[in-house]
């Protein structure tokens, strides 16, 4: 074939492939013509691509090149079309002043709360339906709030200081350290307990929702970093009947009756007496958290008769209860930040 001849075709083919992209009306005529000129099995292009191999050899050369920049050419041309949109929605598009509302939206990835932090909104909710009030506490506590008035005298084996998070900085600051001026990172909730009697005349009703820190090496169900609700109730005539109803209450709430709950006897120094607060957990029980009767000696430390009122006192692991919920096995899951684990919730 002559050059010339071969240089014609794909001419005529760059004009006709170009024409018919542009006479396109919609998508679906685009994809037509599309397949028509540079359909991969038996376009247009391909069949001219074919006399390419009839060029007199010494002709190659130019052929080749120009068949390329054809190819280019038609290929463009499509592309054009297509990102700028057939004839059609040109059109619509003109007339609305460049806004097509048929275009679908970008749809915004939305955020969610951290499951710890749905859990703890949850918790205030179903709580204050049982008529408590949420307090707040610090978490740098001194000492006399996390132990003394806790029961904890000096000797107890809880104030041990490589059991706890001191603040150094803070002890500075408190003059030269000693046992009663320290500061340190608190270990549970139930420091609010005290602040709140401290501040307020019984009956009192409270919950507490916060960060708590201890020395602990993580597992599956322990992290040096946790969360614990403490629930507080001083009233005349209050009974450890109320406390297993208001428990018992609230895990029929949280986990929609599907989970059982037992009693054990323990000891913290604060209540007496104590007992630890299990739930079913994967075929065997997980602890919860710890309750109690307030301690007579913890009301008499903040000024309250304990002949005149009693109450109970309660503290959960809100990790714990948010992994029985959900089914979560290792509860280092929540402060991995792993996206696809947060979306979940
Ligand atoms: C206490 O902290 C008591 N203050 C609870 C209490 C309150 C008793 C009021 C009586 C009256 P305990 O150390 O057992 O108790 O901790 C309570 C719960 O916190 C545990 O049952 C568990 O659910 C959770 N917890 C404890 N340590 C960790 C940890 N390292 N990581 C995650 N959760 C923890």
């Amino acid at each position: 074939m002559a050059l010339a001849d071969f240089l014609a075709e794909l001419e005529s083919l760059t004009k006709a492939a170009t024409a018919a992209f542009e006479a396109a009306e919609d998508a679906d005529a685009l994809e037509a013509a599309r397949i028509q000129f540079l359909g991969a099995k038996s376009g247009q292009l391909k069949v001219v691509q074919k006399g390419l191999g009839k060029v007199d050899k010494a002709d190659k050369p130019v052929a080749g090149k120009q068949f390329n920049e054809t190819k280019k050419a038609i290929e463009g041309a499509y592309k054009r079309l297509k990102d700028q949109g057939t004839t059609k929605t040109v059109a619509a598009t003109a007339s609305t002043d460049k806004f097509d509302p048929t275009v679908p939206g970008i749809r915004p990835k939305l955020g969610r709360l951290h499951p710890i932090t749905q859990t703890i909104e949850e918790l205030k909710d179903i709580m204050g339906r049982l008529g408590f009030t949420v307090a707040e506490g610090p978490e740098v506590e001194d000492r006399w709030h996390n132990f003394e008035a806790l029961n904890i005298p000096a000797e107890h084996p809880a104030r041990d200081p490589l059991d706890n998070f001191y603040l150094a900085a803070a002890e500075k600051a408190a003059g030269k350290p000693d046992a009663e001026k320290g500061w340190l990172m608190r270990s549970q909730t139930s420091t609010v307990q005290i602040r709140v009697m401290e501040k307020t005349k019984p009956p009192v009703r409270i919950i507490s929702l916060g960060r708590v820190y201890r020395p602990d090496t993580a597992d599956a169900t322990h992290y040096p970093m946790f969360h614990q609700i403490e629930g507080l109730l001083i009233d005349r005539h209050v009974t450890m009947a109320d406390l297993k109803s208001v428990l018992r209450l609230f895990a029929q709430s949280f986990f929609a009756d599907d989970v059982h709950i037992r009693f054990r006897p323990s000891f913290f120094p604060f209540t007496e007496p104590s007992v630890e607060v299990d739930m079913s957990w994967r075929g065997g029980w997980m602890e919860m958290g710890g309750a109690g009767m307030v301690d007579p000696n913890v009301l008499s430390a903040v000024g309250y008769d304990p002949e005149e009122v009693t109450g109970f006192a309660f503290g959960l692991g809100i990790e714990r209860v948010c992994m029985q919920r959900h089914g979560i096995h290792d509860i280092r899951e929540f402060f991995k930040n792993d996206v696809r684990f947060l979306q979940q919730f």
